[in-house]
Protein backbone atom coordinates (compact mmCIF):
# COMPACT_ATOMS: atom_id res chain seq x y z
CA UNK A 1 0.00 0.00 0.00
CA UNK A 2 1.36 3.74 -0.74
CA UNK A 3 1.23 7.01 1.14
CA UNK A 4 -0.52 9.29 -0.83
CA UNK A 5 -0.75 13.03 -0.76
CA UNK A 6 -4.12 14.39 -2.11
CA UNK A 7 -4.28 18.18 -2.38
CA UNK A 8 -7.97 19.35 -3.33
CA UNK A 9 -8.69 16.23 -1.27
CA UNK A 10 -11.44 17.92 0.86
CA UNK A 11 -13.30 18.99 -2.59
CA UNK A 12 -16.06 17.16 -4.59
CA UNK A 13 -13.72 14.56 -6.78
CA UNK A 14 -11.02 14.72 -3.97
CA UNK A 15 -13.40 13.37 -1.02
CA UNK A 16 -14.78 10.88 -2.73
CA UNK A 17 -11.36 9.52 -4.22
CA UNK A 18 -9.81 9.80 -0.57
CA UNK A 19 -12.61 7.42 0.25
CA UNK A 20 -11.64 4.97 -2.62
CA UNK A 21 -8.29 4.97 -1.66
CA UNK A 22 -8.66 4.50 2.41
CA UNK A 23 -11.08 1.66 1.55
CA UNK A 24 -8.64 0.02 -1.06
CA UNK A 25 -6.22 0.30 2.22
CA UNK A 26 -3.69 3.17 1.17
CA UNK A 27 -2.40 6.17 3.48
CA UNK A 28 -4.14 8.86 2.74
CA UNK A 29 -2.86 12.91 3.61
CA UNK A 30 -5.23 15.30 2.26
CA UNK A 31 -3.62 19.09 1.28
CA UNK A 32 -6.30 21.69 1.41
CA UNK A 33 -7.02 25.47 2.23
CA UNK A 34 -10.97 25.08 2.42
CA UNK A 35 -11.21 27.96 -0.30
CA UNK A 36 -13.99 25.81 -2.03
CA UNK A 37 -14.07 22.93 0.02
CA UNK A 38 -15.37 21.82 3.72
CA UNK A 39 -13.61 19.78 6.50
CA UNK A 40 -16.87 18.17 7.45
CA UNK A 41 -16.36 16.66 3.49
CA UNK A 42 -12.86 15.35 5.59
CA UNK A 43 -14.72 14.27 8.87
CA UNK A 44 -17.68 12.21 6.54
CA UNK A 45 -14.84 10.42 4.36
CA UNK A 46 -13.10 8.69 7.77
CA UNK A 47 -16.94 8.35 9.32
CA UNK A 48 -17.81 6.35 6.07
CA UNK A 49 -14.53 4.47 5.58
CA UNK A 50 -13.72 3.82 9.30
CA UNK A 51 -10.22 4.96 9.01
CA UNK A 52 -8.52 8.16 9.29
CA UNK A 53 -6.11 10.06 7.09
CA UNK A 54 -3.47 13.28 7.93
CA UNK A 55 -3.99 17.01 7.13
CA UNK A 56 -1.87 19.57 5.78
CA UNK A 57 -4.24 23.00 5.71
CA UNK A 58 -2.89 24.94 3.42
CA UNK A 59 -2.08 26.34 0.03
CA UNK A 60 0.47 25.36 -2.52
CA UNK A 61 1.34 29.09 -2.59
CA UNK A 62 2.72 29.08 0.96
CA UNK A 63 6.07 27.17 0.76
CA UNK A 64 5.12 26.26 4.58
CA UNK A 65 2.81 24.15 3.48
CA UNK A 66 4.58 22.59 0.89
CA UNK A 67 7.33 21.88 3.66
CA UNK A 68 4.83 20.40 6.05
CA UNK A 69 3.40 17.94 3.48
CA UNK A 70 7.07 16.63 2.36
CA UNK A 71 9.43 17.52 4.37
CA UNK A 72 7.96 18.69 8.50
CA UNK A 73 6.49 16.67 11.22
CA UNK A 74 4.14 15.03 9.37
CA UNK A 75 6.59 13.77 7.34
CA UNK A 76 9.34 12.29 9.97
CA UNK A 77 5.96 10.40 11.74
CA UNK A 78 3.92 9.47 8.70
CA UNK A 79 6.47 8.61 6.32
CA UNK A 80 7.60 9.76 2.87
CA UNK A 81 4.72 10.38 -0.17
CA UNK A 82 4.77 8.18 -2.48
CA UNK A 83 2.44 9.40 -5.37
CA UNK A 84 0.41 12.79 -5.38
CA UNK A 85 -3.55 12.85 -6.89
CA UNK A 86 -3.38 16.42 -7.72
CA UNK A 87 -6.64 18.02 -7.73
CA UNK A 88 -6.37 21.30 -5.83
CA UNK A 89 -7.34 24.26 -8.63
CA UNK A 90 -9.92 26.97 -9.14
CA UNK A 91 -12.15 25.59 -11.79
CA UNK A 92 -15.03 27.97 -12.67
CA UNK A 93 -14.88 29.17 -16.97
CA UNK A 94 -16.61 32.20 -16.27
CA UNK A 95 -14.47 33.29 -13.37
CA UNK A 96 -11.81 32.11 -15.22
CA UNK A 97 -12.68 34.55 -17.86
CA UNK A 98 -13.07 37.59 -15.33
CA UNK A 99 -9.94 36.68 -13.59
CA UNK A 100 -7.36 34.90 -15.69
CA UNK A 101 -4.62 35.71 -14.14
CA UNK A 102 -6.16 34.13 -10.39
CA UNK A 103 -5.96 31.34 -12.89
CA UNK A 104 -2.79 31.34 -14.17
CA UNK A 105 -1.72 31.83 -10.54
CA UNK A 106 -3.71 29.26 -8.65
CA UNK A 107 -3.92 26.39 -11.05
CA UNK A 108 -0.67 26.88 -12.94
CA UNK A 109 2.15 28.28 -10.49
CA UNK A 110 0.41 26.45 -8.22
CA UNK A 111 1.32 23.06 -9.92
CA UNK A 112 4.71 24.49 -10.62
CA UNK A 113 5.59 24.78 -6.64
CA UNK A 114 3.93 21.73 -5.75
CA UNK A 115 6.40 19.63 -8.71
CA UNK A 116 9.22 21.13 -7.91
CA UNK A 117 8.46 20.11 -4.08
CA UNK A 118 8.02 16.95 -5.52
CA UNK A 119 10.89 16.50 -7.02
CA UNK A 120 13.10 17.88 -4.00
CA UNK A 121 11.47 15.00 -2.32
CA UNK A 122 12.20 12.41 -4.82
CA UNK A 123 8.47 11.55 -4.97
CA UNK A 124 7.90 12.07 -8.77
CA UNK A 125 4.78 9.91 -9.42
CA UNK A 126 1.59 12.29 -10.12
CA UNK A 127 -2.05 11.73 -11.23
CA UNK A 128 -3.41 15.10 -12.33
CA UNK A 129 -6.83 16.47 -12.40
CA UNK A 130 -7.49 17.28 -16.16
CA UNK A 131 -10.31 18.92 -17.89
CA UNK A 132 -12.20 17.92 -21.11
CA UNK A 133 -12.30 21.67 -21.19
CA UNK A 134 -9.36 21.94 -22.78
CA UNK A 135 -10.93 20.29 -25.94
CA UNK A 136 -12.15 23.74 -26.61
CA UNK A 137 -14.60 23.36 -29.49
CA UNK A 138 -14.39 19.57 -30.24
CA UNK A 139 -13.89 18.46 -34.02
CA UNK A 140 -16.07 15.73 -33.61
CA UNK A 141 -17.88 13.37 -30.95
CA UNK A 142 -16.49 10.98 -29.30
CA UNK A 143 -13.49 12.74 -28.74
CA UNK A 144 -10.72 10.80 -28.23
CA UNK A 145 -7.00 12.21 -27.02
CA UNK A 146 -5.29 13.04 -30.22
CA UNK A 147 -7.87 15.32 -30.94
CA UNK A 148 -6.77 18.90 -30.81
CA UNK A 149 -6.26 20.43 -27.83
CA UNK A 150 -7.64 23.90 -28.44
CA UNK A 151 -9.04 25.85 -25.20
CA UNK A 152 -10.84 28.72 -25.54
CA UNK A 153 -11.02 30.25 -21.84
CA UNK A 154 -8.41 30.96 -19.09
CA UNK A 155 -9.50 27.92 -17.12
CA UNK A 156 -8.62 25.26 -20.53
CA UNK A 157 -5.40 27.60 -21.09
CA UNK A 158 -4.31 26.34 -17.80
CA UNK A 159 -5.01 22.99 -17.58
CA UNK A 160 -3.36 22.48 -20.65
CA UNK A 161 -0.50 24.60 -19.26
CA UNK A 162 0.17 21.95 -16.85
CA UNK A 163 -0.68 19.35 -18.76
CA UNK A 164 2.31 20.69 -21.23
CA UNK A 165 4.43 21.15 -17.80
CA UNK A 166 4.08 17.61 -16.35
CA UNK A 167 5.18 16.17 -20.48
CA UNK A 168 8.06 18.35 -20.18
CA UNK A 169 8.99 16.38 -17.30
CA UNK A 170 8.48 13.68 -18.54
CA UNK A 171 10.91 14.39 -21.16
CA UNK A 172 14.07 15.10 -18.79
CA UNK A 173 14.49 11.16 -18.62
CA UNK A 174 13.81 11.63 -14.94
CA UNK A 175 12.19 8.88 -13.61
CA UNK A 176 8.53 10.79 -13.81
CA UNK A 177 5.03 8.43 -13.53
CA UNK A 178 2.32 11.16 -14.90
CA UNK A 179 -1.46 10.19 -15.63
CA UNK A 180 -3.25 13.33 -17.03
CA UNK A 181 -6.52 12.12 -16.47
CA UNK A 182 -9.73 14.53 -18.61
CA UNK A 183 -12.76 14.07 -17.05
CA UNK A 184 -15.66 14.82 -18.96
CA UNK A 185 -18.73 16.07 -16.56
CA UNK A 186 -18.43 14.61 -13.00
CA UNK A 187 -22.01 14.37 -11.34
CA UNK A 188 -23.86 12.73 -8.65
CA UNK A 189 -22.91 11.50 -5.04
CA UNK A 190 -21.58 8.23 -3.14
CA UNK A 191 -24.76 6.40 -2.37
CA UNK A 192 -24.94 6.80 1.29
CA UNK A 193 -25.87 10.37 0.71
CA UNK A 194 -23.07 11.71 3.36
CA UNK A 195 -20.55 13.15 0.82
CA UNK A 196 -21.64 15.29 -2.62
CA UNK A 197 -20.64 17.79 -4.50
CA UNK A 198 -21.60 21.51 -2.21
CA UNK A 199 -20.63 24.19 -5.05
CA UNK A 200 -20.24 28.06 -3.57
CA UNK A 201 -23.54 30.30 -4.22
CA UNK A 202 -24.87 30.14 -7.29
CA UNK A 203 -24.45 26.80 -9.16
CA UNK A 204 -22.20 27.15 -12.50
CA UNK A 205 -23.17 23.59 -13.77
CA UNK A 206 -26.31 21.56 -14.54
CA UNK A 207 -26.37 18.89 -12.13
CA UNK A 208 -25.96 20.85 -9.11
CA UNK A 209 -28.75 23.37 -10.26
CA UNK A 210 -31.22 21.04 -11.26
CA UNK A 211 -30.73 19.82 -7.80
CA UNK A 212 -31.09 22.55 -6.06
CA UNK A 213 -34.36 23.24 -8.45
CA UNK A 214 -35.71 20.17 -6.87
CA UNK A 215 -34.86 20.58 -3.21
CA UNK A 216 -36.76 23.98 -3.24
CA UNK A 217 -33.59 26.45 -3.30
CA UNK A 218 -33.75 27.85 -6.64
CA UNK A 219 -37.01 28.55 -8.51
CA UNK A 220 -36.67 27.01 -12.17
CA UNK A 221 -34.05 26.18 -14.25
CA UNK A 222 -32.65 27.83 -17.34
CA UNK A 223 -31.68 25.68 -20.02
CA UNK A 224 -29.22 27.17 -21.99
CA UNK A 225 -30.75 26.49 -25.70
CA UNK A 226 -32.99 24.42 -27.21
CA UNK A 227 -31.72 25.01 -31.15
CA UNK A 228 -28.77 22.98 -30.78
CA UNK A 229 -28.53 19.97 -33.30
CA UNK A 230 -29.44 17.53 -30.94
CA UNK A 231 -32.27 14.64 -30.02
CA UNK A 232 -34.46 16.93 -28.28
CA UNK A 233 -32.68 20.64 -29.14
CA UNK A 234 -30.71 20.59 -25.67
CA UNK A 235 -27.13 20.18 -25.32
CA UNK A 236 -25.44 16.94 -25.08
CA UNK A 237 -22.85 15.87 -22.74
CA UNK A 238 -20.96 13.01 -20.76
CA UNK A 239 -22.19 12.82 -16.95
CA UNK A 240 -19.53 10.35 -15.26
CA UNK A 241 -20.53 9.32 -11.94
CA UNK A 242 -18.13 10.74 -9.13
CA UNK A 243 -17.90 7.17 -8.06
CA UNK A 244 -16.65 5.55 -10.98
CA UNK A 245 -14.66 8.95 -11.47
CA UNK A 246 -12.79 8.32 -7.61
CA UNK A 247 -12.05 4.39 -8.90
CA UNK A 248 -10.78 5.52 -12.15
CA UNK A 249 -8.11 7.72 -10.25
CA UNK A 250 -7.45 4.34 -7.90
CA UNK A 251 -6.71 2.68 -11.60
CA UNK A 252 -4.53 5.12 -13.06
CA UNK A 253 -2.52 5.25 -9.40
CA UNK A 254 -2.11 1.35 -9.70
CA UNK A 255 -1.22 1.46 -13.24
CA UNK A 256 1.51 4.54 -12.81
CA UNK A 257 3.10 2.70 -9.27
CA UNK A 258 3.64 -0.87 -11.20
CA UNK A 259 4.27 0.21 -14.45
CA UNK A 260 7.50 1.85 -15.40
CA UNK A 261 7.95 5.59 -15.80
CA UNK A 262 5.97 7.31 -18.72
CA UNK A 263 3.07 10.12 -19.47
CA UNK A 264 -0.70 8.52 -19.47
CA UNK A 265 -3.07 11.33 -21.09
CA UNK A 266 -6.80 9.78 -20.29
CA UNK A 267 -10.54 10.31 -21.54
CA UNK A 268 -12.43 9.51 -18.31
CA UNK A 269 -16.14 9.36 -19.20
CA UNK A 270 -19.11 7.29 -20.18
CA UNK A 271 -19.13 7.16 -23.83
CA UNK A 272 -22.67 7.77 -23.92
CA UNK A 273 -24.34 11.46 -23.95
CA UNK A 274 -27.39 12.59 -22.25
CA UNK A 275 -29.24 16.03 -23.21
CA UNK A 276 -30.17 18.62 -20.61
CA UNK A 277 -34.05 17.72 -21.10
CA UNK A 278 -32.96 13.90 -20.61
CA UNK A 279 -31.21 15.06 -17.11
CA UNK A 280 -33.95 16.85 -15.69
CA UNK A 281 -36.47 14.03 -16.62
CA UNK A 282 -34.17 11.56 -15.25
CA UNK A 283 -33.79 13.62 -12.23
CA UNK A 284 -37.29 14.09 -12.05
CA UNK A 285 -38.48 10.65 -12.17
CA UNK A 286 -35.37 9.81 -9.25
CA UNK A 287 -36.50 12.39 -6.77
CA UNK A 288 -40.71 12.84 -7.29
CA UNK A 289 -39.97 16.13 -7.38
CA UNK A 290 -40.97 18.81 -10.26
CA UNK A 291 -38.27 20.48 -11.54
CA UNK A 292 -39.80 23.58 -13.63
CA UNK A 293 -37.05 24.81 -16.52
CA UNK A 294 -37.31 27.91 -19.03
CA UNK A 295 -36.10 27.67 -22.50
CA UNK A 296 -33.04 30.31 -23.13
CA UNK A 297 -30.56 31.41 -25.59
CA UNK A 298 -27.92 29.43 -25.53
CA UNK A 299 -24.72 29.91 -23.50
CA UNK A 300 -21.47 31.59 -24.78
CA UNK A 301 -18.86 29.57 -25.44
CA UNK A 302 -21.26 25.69 -25.53
CA UNK A 303 -20.67 23.19 -27.39
CA UNK A 304 -23.07 21.26 -29.14
CA UNK A 305 -21.93 17.92 -27.84
CA UNK A 306 -19.05 16.93 -25.82
CA UNK A 307 -18.86 12.93 -25.29
CA UNK A 308 -15.65 10.98 -24.74
CA UNK A 309 -14.21 8.08 -26.38
CA UNK A 310 -13.19 6.48 -23.04
CA UNK A 311 -11.79 3.37 -25.34
CA UNK A 312 -8.02 4.27 -23.91
CA UNK A 313 -8.83 4.36 -20.69
CA UNK A 314 -10.58 1.00 -20.33
CA UNK A 315 -7.34 -0.76 -22.56
CA UNK A 316 -4.72 0.96 -20.34
CA UNK A 317 -6.26 0.90 -16.82
CA UNK A 318 -8.67 -1.39 -17.27
CA UNK A 319 -11.27 0.27 -15.81
CA UNK A 320 -14.78 1.70 -17.87
CA UNK A 321 -17.69 3.33 -16.03
CA UNK A 322 -20.44 1.05 -14.26
CA UNK A 323 -23.07 3.83 -12.70
CA UNK A 324 -25.95 4.71 -15.51
CA UNK A 325 -27.80 8.58 -15.64
CA UNK A 326 -30.49 6.81 -12.85
CA UNK A 327 -27.25 5.69 -10.55
CA UNK A 328 -26.56 9.62 -11.09
CA UNK A 329 -29.65 10.81 -10.36
CA UNK A 330 -30.64 9.01 -7.46
CA UNK A 331 -27.71 9.39 -5.28
CA UNK A 332 -26.94 12.74 -6.46
CA UNK A 333 -30.55 13.32 -4.72
CA UNK A 334 -29.65 11.04 -1.47
CA UNK A 335 -27.01 13.92 -1.11
CA UNK A 336 -29.01 16.91 -2.03
CA UNK A 337 -32.10 15.71 0.18
CA UNK A 338 -30.01 14.60 3.47
CA UNK A 339 -27.96 17.99 3.01
CA UNK A 340 -30.25 20.62 1.68
CA UNK A 341 -27.15 23.81 2.53
CA UNK A 342 -24.44 21.40 1.95
CA UNK A 343 -22.03 20.80 4.45
CA UNK A 344 -23.10 24.77 5.68
C1 LIG B 1 -23.77 21.09 -19.06
C2 LIG B 1 -24.92 21.35 -20.03
C3 LIG B 1 -25.16 23.65 -20.64
C4 LIG B 1 -26.28 25.00 -16.59
C5 LIG B 1 -18.22 22.53 -17.36
C6 LIG B 1 -16.84 23.05 -17.49
C7 LIG B 1 -15.86 21.91 -17.55
C8 LIG B 1 -16.08 20.95 -16.40
C9 LIG B 1 -17.53 20.51 -16.30
C10 LIG B 1 -14.39 21.41 -14.74
C11 LIG B 1 -24.57 22.33 -21.14
C12 LIG B 1 -26.38 23.17 -19.86
C13 LIG B 1 -25.90 24.23 -17.67
C14 LIG B 1 -27.58 25.58 -16.57
C15 LIG B 1 -28.04 24.60 -18.71
N1 LIG B 1 -15.67 21.53 -15.18
N2 LIG B 1 -26.76 24.04 -18.71
N3 LIG B 1 -28.41 25.35 -17.64
O1 LIG B 1 -20.24 23.39 -19.58
O2 LIG B 1 -20.26 20.90 -20.09
O3 LIG B 1 -18.58 21.80 -18.50
O4 LIG B 1 -18.33 21.70 -16.21
O5 LIG B 1 -13.50 20.80 -15.25
O6 LIG B 1 -14.60 22.45 -17.47
O7 LIG B 1 -16.75 23.74 -18.72
O8 LIG B 1 -20.97 21.68 -17.84
O9 LIG B 1 -22.83 21.59 -16.26
O10 LIG B 1 -22.04 23.87 -17.07
O11 LIG B 1 -23.28 22.38 -18.64
O12 LIG B 1 -28.82 24.42 -19.67
O13 LIG B 1 -27.99 26.29 -15.59
O14 LIG B 1 -26.01 21.92 -19.32
O15 LIG B 1 -25.55 24.50 -21.72
O16 LIG B 1 -25.25 21.93 -22.32
P1 LIG B 1 -20.05 21.99 -19.12
P2 LIG B 1 -22.29 22.43 -17.36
Amino acid sequence: MARLLLTGGAGFIGSHTALVLLEAGHEVVVLDDFRNSSPKALERVQELSGRSLDLVAGSLGDPATLERAFGGGLYSRGGAIDAVIHFAGLKAVGESVRHPLLYWDVNVNGSRLLLEAMDRAGCRTIVFSSSATLYGMPERTPIVETDAVRPINPYGHSKAAVERMLADLCETGADWRVASLRYFNPVGAHPSGRIGEDPEGIPNNLFPFVSQVAVGRRPELQVFGSDWPTHDGTGMRDYIHVMDLAEGHRAALDTLLREPPQLLTLNLGSGRGHSVLDVVRAFEIASGRSVPYRLVDRRPGDAAETVADPSLAAERLGWRTSRSLEDICRDGWAWQQANPSGYR
